[in-house]
């Protein structure tokens, strides 16, 4: 728990050391986030204010702790408002420090894996132990949101159920597939998916914008010969481009790539994002990589396109290296969770006899991040 251990300030920076560390924070950033029931709801935690009610001149006049070094007592100038700041929260927010700038970083609390993790040592819940209590989604969802990953075993072979499933802990996307969508080998396929053609490890749907951040794929029958799924960490692959060609990276990370999808008479979605995409402050944020549904590159500078596409070539072999994939068979009653903004799936071939029958859907990472942090404040 911080605790303050001495404050100053010169009207427009305050500086509060800590018992182990000292950081600066402006007078106008303090203001702005004042805790006051003036400034915040008291009810919903939202702001009141916004930027222009707030004086560009604006200064601290006093401060001081309070409780014995667990709070500070700030008041501004010219609005005469009194805040108190809790030192945990001063900590926690704290942007004087030094900030990752390197590009493709990755934040703290995600962790990257390649093959040397074996499959049962994925997150993993049965249906029931997910119903039961909140004991075994909480260690579920944080294995799911660290590693991008999860497997839920004995669920009801009823179709449509994943929706359900899905349903605990987030919210399903509708999109032209339906609510939820079949993957079994059809005479006509309208998508490659329902073959029984091997597919290289891809995200799904970059053609959409947003593009669905969850897929769930459930098994309700698998009799075939073949058939397993691999996932990979698109930024595992990520962080060893940018370790091996910061150049190749770059440019992945910088060139529009645009996908299509016009499979059905009735849909032609489109979407221009790059491969590897990251922020403002260049945290790696998603990988998009589906070879079936990227269209043809064309806003990529003539000059640049030899590079792009060694860039792109590159990245793909990385896709494709046996080192960074998790290989598993799903049994019927199995389902696995991907989050689809980091982690490629992969099916391998299988034979024409027997039966497989997966049943798919999209669902919001938020929706599960916001129940993950629910759970976690409650735990
Ligand atoms: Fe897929």
């Amino acid at each position: 728990m911080a605790r303050i251990r001495e404050v100053d300030h010169d009207g427009t920076v305050v500086i509060v050391r800590f018992e182990d560390s000292t950081h600066r924070f402006h007078a106008l950033w303090l203001r702005d986030n004042s805790l006051d029931p003036t400034t915040r709801s008291s009810v919903n935690g939202q702001r009141l204010v916004t930027i222009n009610d707030i004086a560009a001149d604006t200064r601290v006049t006093s401060c001081t702790t309070l409780d014995d070094g667990n709070a500070l007592n700030v008041t501004f100038s010219p609005c005469g408002t009194t805040s108190v700041f809790s030192a945990s929260w001063l900590a926690t927010h704290a942007y004087d420090r030094t900030h990752a700038t390197e590009p493709g970083w990755i934040s703290a609390d995600i962790q990257t894996w390649d093959r040397t993790t074996r499959a049962d040592q994925l997150p993993r819940v049965s249906w029931k132990e997910m119903c039961d209590d909140d004991s075994h989604l909480l260690p579920w969802l944080s294995g799911v949101h660290a590693l991008g990953v999860g497997i839920v075993t004995d669920m009801p072979r009823t179709p449509g159920f994943l929706c359900e499933m899905a349903r605990r802990f987030s919210f399903v996307r509708e999109t032209n597939y339906g609510m939820y969508f079949e993957v079994r080998a059809e005479v006509t396929p309208t998508n490659l998916a329902y073959t029984n053609l091997g597919l290289q490890a891809h995200t799904d749907n970059p053609y959409r914008d947003p593009v669905p951040t969850m897929q769930i794929l459930a098994c309700l029958e698998n009799s075939v010969v073949g058939g397993e799924s691999s996932v990979v960490d698109g930024f595992a692959i990520a962080s060893r481009l940018r370790a091996e060609d910061p150049r190749a990276f770059a440019l992945l990370a910088s060139s529009p790539v645009r996908f299509a999808y016009d499979g059905t008479a009735d849909v032609s979605l489109r979407a221009k994002r790059p491969i590897i995409e990251c922020g403002p402050d260049g945290q790696l944020l998603a990988i998009r990589f589906n070879n079936r549904s990227t269209a043809p590159v064309v806003d990529v500078p003539f000059d640049t396109m030899p590079a792009f596409y060694d860039a792109y070539r590159k990245f793909a072999s990385l896709v494709d290296n046996p080192d960074f994939a998790i290989t598993f068979s799903l049994r019927p009653g199995d389902a696995f969770i991907v989050d689809n903004t980091r982690v490629l799936h992969a099916r391998r071939a299988f034979s024409g006899s027997g039966h497989r029958w997966l049943q798919g859907c999209y669902v919001d990472k938020d929706g599960l991040e916001s129940t993950l942090r629910v759970l976690e404040a409650s735990a």
